[in-house]
């Protein structure tokens, strides 16, 4: 296990096994010395499961579950051609992130961190009617890109919660999610269309760099750009070209394309708020990532699959 967590995923794992917590992120060399040997293995994001490092944990290792939803640090292909079930923790994040995306979305439209300042460095001059206008968000209409858990997850609370139209772009497809009125769509339309983008794919070598310099040029000059995905996604110099611009009307941003550090100029973007990747960052949603994660790794030990599993196909390699 890689870092201790929230909740009672080192318990429950200890109860059952020998655990070793390494206490730090390792650099690549040491984490795979660090898991020589091992039976099972509680990553973090920043941890690289590839190849080499499954290779030097050697032929005791059964299960790899990642203490996150998304999987891009782990080689999926490469754990599966092993025999090696991947384990992962969606759907106990699902309301957190969508809630932060929601955030992200009010914040950036309404200029909030902006207003902060002007407040906190004693430059509000009294109310005036032109004084830090924003974008409407009621009634205003919302692209979705990726429509999994997180991304209806979000278009439920714009719908429902602030009478929010929705298109949607799913690079697999626009699933039917109820009673929540939906439309999918092409991305070149959403873009085109939409007042808020918010993004929700996975990072796979499909989506790297999905929204860049033309996307952002297709997008209306008053939409607001969040991501509580991967930073990846975004082509974060065009995205800052595009704000110093005024090509766009801000963004609100959890990730980025090499976390911690940001793309130059990012920083200096007022109109980006910027969140140090927080998505799922609630006491109770940490703990259950934990929970779920060791839960993956006991389900195995005990003979069975992950609860959570990202490699069914695994199954034909043991
Ligand atoms: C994830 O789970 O993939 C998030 O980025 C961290 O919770």
């Amino acid at each position: 296990m890689t870092l201790t967590v929230p909740g009672p995923a080192e318990g429950l794992l200890r109860d059952r096994c020998e655990l070793e917590v390494l206490g730090e992120i390792l650099p690549a060399e040491r984490y795979r010395a660090a898991i020589q040997g091992a039976d099972a293995l509680l990553p973090q994001l920043r941890d690289r499961i590839d190849e080499v490092a499954l290779v030097a944990a050697g032929a005791n290792l059964k299960v790899v579950s990642n203490y996150a939803v998304g999987l891009d640090n782990v080689d999926l292909p490469a754990c599966t051609a092993r025999g090696i079930y991947v384990g992962h923790t969606p759907n106990v994040l699902t309301d957190a992130t969508a809630d932060l995306a929601m955030t992200l979305m009010l914040a950036a439209a309404r200029r909030v961190v902006e207003a902060d300042r002007e407040m906190r460095e004693g430059r509000y001059p009294g109310w005036l009617p032109d004084y830090l206008l924003g974008q409407e968000v009621t009634g205003a209409t919302l692209g979705v890109i990726g429509f999994g858990r997180i991304g209806q997850a979000v278009a439920r609370r714009a719908a429902k919660g602030f009478s929010m139209r929705i298109l949607a772009y799913d690079p697999i497809e626009v699933a039917r999610t109820g009673d929540l009125e939906v439309e999918g769509c092409s991305l070149e339309r959403l873009l085109v269309e939409a007042d808020f983008v918010s993004c929700h794919v996975p990072l796979t070598e499909a989506t790297h760099h999905l929204i860049g310099k033309a996307e952002l040029t297709s997008m209306r000059r008053s939409a607001i750009l969040v991501n509580t995905s991967r930073g990846p996604i975004i082509d974060e110099s065009a995205l800052v070209e595009a704000l110093q611009s005024g090509e766009i009307a801000g963004a609100g941003l959890d990730v980025y394309e090499r976390e911690p550090e940001m793309a130059p100029g990012l920083a200096g973007c007022a109109t980006a708020v910027l969140l140090p990747h927080l998505g799922s960052a609630t006491f109770q949603t940490r703990a259950a990532m934990g929970e779920l994660a060791a839960r993956n790794i006991l389900a195995v030990l005990d003979g069975g699959v992950p609860i959570a599993w990202a490699n069914p196909e695994v199954a034909e390699h043991r």
